[in-house]
């Protein structure tokens, strides 16, 4: 049985108090609205949630992978669109702490956990490589001491809003693995060159940020690497693993906020003389459903406890975030069958759910990419 710490606790009730209140009562006007979350991320910062698993030193909580888990899935119960957005801004936070020099770690994580920067940015994915990451074509060219950036992004994540982006571009084209020649930059918001396109106008999480980027000769100093030149694809690839336990985290909230609103519907709603709680195939659904996100619950827990621990966790990641997802996208499923004509319209909160999550399959690397890492694990 997992028994939280006094920390995880506080984390995770302090993350539940906030989406119960506030959050879930905004939810559906952000997303109706498509409205970014500004305030609330605001008061997600000064509530210590910007940087749990980042130390204290640059203003983070340093409570660990488990409580960053635990809170992710409060928020995501409370607003998707919230969470996810919150949930780039621990992984670029927690990645400058991991990968940064003692000055890059200074300027950019305080400005983060403190809410100073409402968002931040992993700009990695482009046009034409999303599951095929290493084949990215931005470009990096050295230029006196520092680097000039070209190129373009897409489906970036608060790419209009951050303060500071991680930027993936290409040093080397002739290195043998594609991979190899890649390295990350941090890129300031509003860095001249730098341009975010139209908001993508999208199935759900429509509160959250999702923009494509275009550099233009960006220039950047030597000092703005992260990492070496060549490091930047391991860097991406070992930030991925965790953020795939935050996602797997946020599917869990919003089929967790799915699973109660099905069981609140199924108790009041009447059919044949009785409450359809009492027909058997409303039970059937509500038990896999249960069960199903019970087992997710478990597989994140102990991906982000291996996490903690510093023992290795790729294959742990992956198997949480293609099981919990695609667990997650069953009960909101599940959530608008049993709403029935309900639950195909925005008057009920089973519709937004069923949008919200279906990304959960697709961004962080697609199940198809978590079934390529598990397999390749197994086989080695
Ligand atoms: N951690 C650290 N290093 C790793 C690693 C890991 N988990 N996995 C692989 N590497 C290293 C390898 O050791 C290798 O280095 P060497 O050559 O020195 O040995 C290097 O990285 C390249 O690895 P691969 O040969 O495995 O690379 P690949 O080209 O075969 O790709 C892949 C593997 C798993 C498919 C990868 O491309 C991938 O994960 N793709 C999905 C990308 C993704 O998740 N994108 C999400 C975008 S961000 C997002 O969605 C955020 C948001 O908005 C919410």
């Amino acid at each position: 049985m997992f028994e939280p710490s006094e920390s995880q606790r506080l984390i995770r009730e302090t993350a539940r108090n906030y989406a119960q209140g506030s959050l879930t009562r905004i939810a559906s006007e952000l997303d109706r609205e498509a409205r970014f979350p500004a305030a609330q991320l605001g008061e997600l910062a000064e509530l210590g949630l910007m940087g749990i698993n980042v130390p204290e030193a640059y203003g983070g909580a340093a409570a660990g992978a488990v409580a960053h888990a635990l809170a992710m899935k409060e928020i995501a119960q409370g607003c998707a669109s919230t969470a996810v957005t919150m949930g780039v801004n621990n992984m670029v936070a927690e990645t400058i702490c991991r990968f940064g020099t003692d000055a890059q770690k200074k300027r950019y994580v305080p400005e983060i956990t403190s809410g100073r920067f409402v968002a931040a940015s992993f700009a990695l994915s482009e046009a034409q490589s999303g599951s095929d990451a290493g084949a990215l074509r931005t470009t990096a060219r050295r230029d006196g001491s520092g680097f000039v950036l070209n190129g373009s992004k897409q489906w970036i994540t608060s790419g209009d809003r951050a303060g500071v982006l991680i930027v993936w571009a290409r040093t080397e084209q002739s290195a043998a693995k594609p991979a190899k020649g890649i390295s990350a930059f941090l890129v300031e918001g509003g860095a001249k060159g730098l341009h975010a396109g139209r908001h993508e106008d999208k199935m759900g999480l429509r509160a959250s940020s999702t923009v494509p980027l275009t550099l233009e000769d960006v220039r950047v100093p030597a000092t703005a690497l992260l990492g070496n030149v060549g490091d930047g694809f391991r860097i991406a690839l070992s930030a991925l693993d965790g953020g795939r336990i935050g996602i797997a985290s946020q599917a869990i909230g919003i089929a967790s906020a799915a699973l109660e609103e099905s069981l609140q519907y199924a108790k009041d709603r009447r059919t044949f003389g009785q409450p359809i709680a009492n027909h058997q195939a409303i039970r059937f659904m509500l038990a896999d459903v249960a069960t199903e996100l019970e087992a997710a619950r478990l597989l994140v827990l102990r991906a982000a406890a291996f996490k903690e621990a510093e023992r290795p966790f790729t294959r742990e990641a992956s198997m949480a975030k293609v099981f919990a997802t695609e667990k997650a996208n069953h009960a909101c499923d599940v959530a608008v069958q049993i709403h029935g004509g309900y639950g195909y319209v925005s008057e009920f909160a089973a519709e937004r759910h069923y949008r919200d999550v279906r990304v959960t399959t697709i961004y962080e690397g697609t199940s198809e990419v978590q079934r390529f890492v598990i397999a390749r694990e197994a086989l080695k």
